[in-house]
């Protein structure tokens, strides 16, 4: 391993990846794993220089407080405790130290050396990849999206046609997304990949359906099993590489803290689809695996694109979806995503989209009274997605996307701006 390392223990608080974070700052990697490591595991790392205890608020497990294994302490490793009386570190905080304290603990103590950049990260990653995987191949699910497109780039990296990835396109894609991931994976860094037209199967499936859980379910469901069939139809795959960052591990909870939400990329496989997983990111928060991105020679756009929702357009053309006004979503999002660019909004503006509800109102086209739909444009920032607020898009800005969607976008006659931050209304109408 090319960098050092601070492990940071989790006894149970809520600062683990605030910790993670500052010592990341500083230049030196860390990870967080739970308090119960053995004296083996932690052997087994590269470059350990330092150990974190972190005791917090959620060290009591089912009555009882959690601690560390006492034979840590015997190794040696420079250590300091943050809000755990009990351990036995010589200088222990009661709240998070400051960033000096930080600076002399990481250098001075433990004589870390600030080696912690993408460049090593990367060649680390595709070390431990290889070794991994051996001559084996590997399946991965493309969708397009940031963490699945690093993850491809990162294997075509390390073992390059051992490497099969699927790109389902379940016709709720924005305009070119598709055609895009096609372009970069298979023309530009000529990976090995299988392009599923599954539009017409997931548009049957979605026939008449209006119910907004129901479609989700439908979308989710048919896409493993889209992706389940031509799994079966390839041979001597043992593994499953998977875009897991960082986050994805906290909010799926760790043995002291709450679970958040269960979290599953393709999760849902049928059992005797047995693989083991590949994941070069789960250590990574969002920010750096976009740097990874970069990094890796991915295109700027492909790794700051906005979040994107697994059900796509589904979720955007609302209740019952018709090919009429999934195209009317599809063509406004694309000239909405153009203009902000334009205006240099697609840099500031967290996220932004179009959606169109499933009624009509009256207009007027060439002197005749006409009943279609309305385009309603979405645009919000947030820290977290937990909470938004609406951006305030100059009204130029707004007027030239109005006249643009309703000169260009058949069957729309209105178009209306979202005013309602989160909470009340979510970001997604669905
Ligand atoms: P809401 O609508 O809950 O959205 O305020 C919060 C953020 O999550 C995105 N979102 C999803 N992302 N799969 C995803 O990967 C999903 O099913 C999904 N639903 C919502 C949404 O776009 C917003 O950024």
């Amino acid at each position: 391993m090319k960098q050092d390392l601070i492990v940071i223990l989790d006894l149970g608080s809520t600062q683990n990846t605030v910790i993670a974070r500052e010592i990341r700052d500083l230049g030196v990697y860390s990870e967080i794993h739970p308090h119960d490591i053995t004296v083996e595991e932690l052997k087994g790392f590269d470059n350990v220089k330092g150990i974190v205890l972190n005791g917090g608020e959620n060290r009591m497990v089912d009555g009882q407080a959690v601690e560390v294994r006492q034979e840590l302490y015997e190794l040696g490793y420079p250590m300091i405790s943050i809000d755990y009386p009990q351990s036995k570190c010589e200088k222990q905080f009661d709240r998070l130290p400051s960033r000096d304290e930080w600076k002399k603990f990481i250098f001075e103590d433990c004589k870390a050396e600030a080696n912690w950049n993408m460049k090593n990260f990367i060649e680390d990653q595709l070390e431990l990849i290889r070794q991994q995987v051996g001559d084996k191949k590997v399946l991965l699910a493309l969708s397009g999206g940031v963490d699945s497109s690093v993850v491809a780039a990162m294997l075509i990296k390390a073992i390059g046609q051992q490497l099969v990835c699927v790109h389902v396109n379940h016709g709720l894609m924005r305009k070119n997304e598709s055609e895009s991931v096609v372009k970069v994976f298979r023309d530009e860094l000529h990976a090995n990949l299988i392009y599923v037209d599954a539009s017409e199967r997931f548009l049957g499936k979605l026939e008449n359906v209006a119910d907004p859980e129901q479609k989700r379910k439908i979308i989710g469901s048919e896409f493993i099993r889209v992706f389940e069939e031509e799994a079966r139809k390839l041979e001597g795959i043992d593994f499953l590489g998977q875009g897991t960052i960082y986050p994805d591990i906290i909010e799926s909870g760790t043995k002291t803290a709450k679970m958040v939400k269960s979290h599953h990329n393709v999760g849902g496989l049928p059992e005797d689809l047995k693989f083991e997983l590949v994941e070069p990111l789960k250590q990574l928060f969002k920010d750096e695996v976009r740097a990874c991105g970069v990094e890796l020679g991915l295109p700027h756009d492909m790794v700051y694109r906005q979040p994107f929702p697994g059900p796509g357009l589904g979720v955007r053309c609302l209740g019952a979806i018709t090919r009429e006004r999934l195209e009317a979503v599809r063509e406004s999002d694309a000239i909405l995503r153009e203009e902000f660019a334009k205006a240099g909004l697609d840099k500031k503006v967290w996220q932004y989209f179009t959606v169109v509800p499933d009624f009509k109102s009256v207009g007027m086209k060439n002197h005749a009274r006409v009943f279609e739909y309305m385009v309603i444009i979405r645009a919000i920032n947030t820290i977290d997605a937990m909470t938004a607020s609406i951006e305030k898009v100059d009204w130029e800005v707004l007027e030239r996307i109005t006249n643009r969607i309703l000169a260009e976008v058949e069957h729309v006659n209105r178009v209306c701006y979202d005013m309602s931050p989160k909470p009340p209304a979510t970001i997604e109408f669905e």
